[in-house]
């Protein structure tokens, strides 16, 4: 699965708001970020794995040829799938409870 996102859209948007011209490229990303996650999460509930590469600029090419992409859209990210031949590791790293705080509470 190929994640795009449309440069003519980021651009429009930053024109239409000077404001926050800057912003647009990181929210793209942000946006595609929730939309490989939430791909890669609805994957797992139907019990297909996957993984997330960025082979990019390498294969930004190839696929564009491939898949007949316009020229505008820019390869954020590649997620292969498929079956799950292995359960995924054992996490070493600290644990969430640690790494993020809940204030207010
Ligand atoms: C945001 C993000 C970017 C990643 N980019 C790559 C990558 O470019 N190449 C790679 O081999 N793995 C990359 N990974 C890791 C693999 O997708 C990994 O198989 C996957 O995260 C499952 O392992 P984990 O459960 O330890 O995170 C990335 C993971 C995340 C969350």
């Amino acid at each position: 699965m190929l994640f795009y996102e449309d440069k003519n859209v980021t651009e429009s948007l930053q024109e239409q708001f000077a404001l926050y011209a800057d912003r647009f490229p990181v929210w793209a990303q942000q946006t595609s970020a929730m939309h490989q996650y939430a791909m890669w999460t609805e994957l797992r509930t139907l019990n297909v794995g996957a993984n997330l590469q960025h082979y990019n600029p390498l294969v930004d090419e190839d696929a564009a040829k491939a898949y007949a992409i316009p020229d505008s859209w820019e390869l954020v990210a590649q997620m292969p799938f498929g079956n799950i031949v292995a359960p995924a590791g054992e996490k070493t790293y600290q644990p969430v409870s640690e790494r993020m705080k809940v204030l207010g509470l």
